[in-house]
């Protein structure tokens, strides 16, 4: 099974960012997680459409943009314009997923949502068949830093096999608390790609860890 890192620049140093979105693009990950938040769906305030332009011009790498806002429909395609290649909405954050879904992908992107913590898997029955990648949080979003929650894993297992019983082909993302220690039980449990901010940008040698992430057993 292919395994994709997405480096998130939620820990770079927005003083530098186009050097750290250069170190991505030389790296052996594939993606840059781009971590938007309202200040309403989680407790903090990050960046957003002016962010996303020069991240568009610094790279070729797939942009998955992780949206914590509210009523993410009113803002979906011009994410899209912005420059996605993923766009990810919460499930908890709208009364209309299948109307966000529909507007990603008329604006031209590929379609992710994510679930909190407390949100069972089975949340997102019914839509499975109408995405391209479900992201598991494993923190609770707002911040980077904090430490992985372990009952995750089970979510991952329980995701992993509704699409394999379904016989579908969404990729799982597993995005909070990610480092090499644990990456290897991720992707063991089912993961196609993972979020690592504080892991990334936290060492002096950031595109070594993203390769020992790349490699966890
Ligand atoms: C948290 C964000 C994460 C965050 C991960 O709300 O969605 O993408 O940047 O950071 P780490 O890897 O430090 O947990
Ligand atoms: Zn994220």
């Amino acid at each position: 099974m292919k395994r994709i890192v997405s480096p998130s620049i939620l820990s770079a140093d927005f003083g530098n960012l186009e050097r750290d979105i250069r170190m991505i693009d030389r790296s052996a990950a594939e993606w840059v997680h781009v971590d938007v938040m309202d200040g309403v769906f989680v407790p903090n305030i990050s960046f957003g459409f002016p962010v996303m332009k020069p991240l568009r011009r610094a790279t070729r790498k797939v942009l998955d943009v992780h949206l914590m806002i509210t009523e993410p429909e009113r803002y979906l395609r011009r994410f899209v314009e912005a420059g996605a290649d993923f766009v990810t909405f919460h499930h908890e954050a709208t009364r209309d997923a299948r109307g966000c879904i529909a507007a990603i992908r008329e604006a031209g992107a590929k379609v992710g949502i994510s679930i909190k913590p407390a949100t069972p898997p089975e949340a997102l029955g019914d839509l499975l068949p109408e995405i391209d990648m479900a992201l598991v949080m494993s923190v609770e979003p707002g911040f980077g830093g904090q430490s992985f929650i372990p009952e995750s894993l089970d979510k991952i297992r329980t995701l992993d096999r509704m699409r394999r019983d379904a016989g579908l082909g969404f990729l799982i993302e597993v995005d909070g608390g990610i480092s090499a220690s644990n990456a290897g039980e991720v992707f063991a449990a089912g993961a196609d790609a993972v979020v690592a901010g504080s892991a990334v940008f936290g060492t002096t040698d950031p595109e070594a860890e993203i390769r020992k992430i790349l490699e966890a057993r």
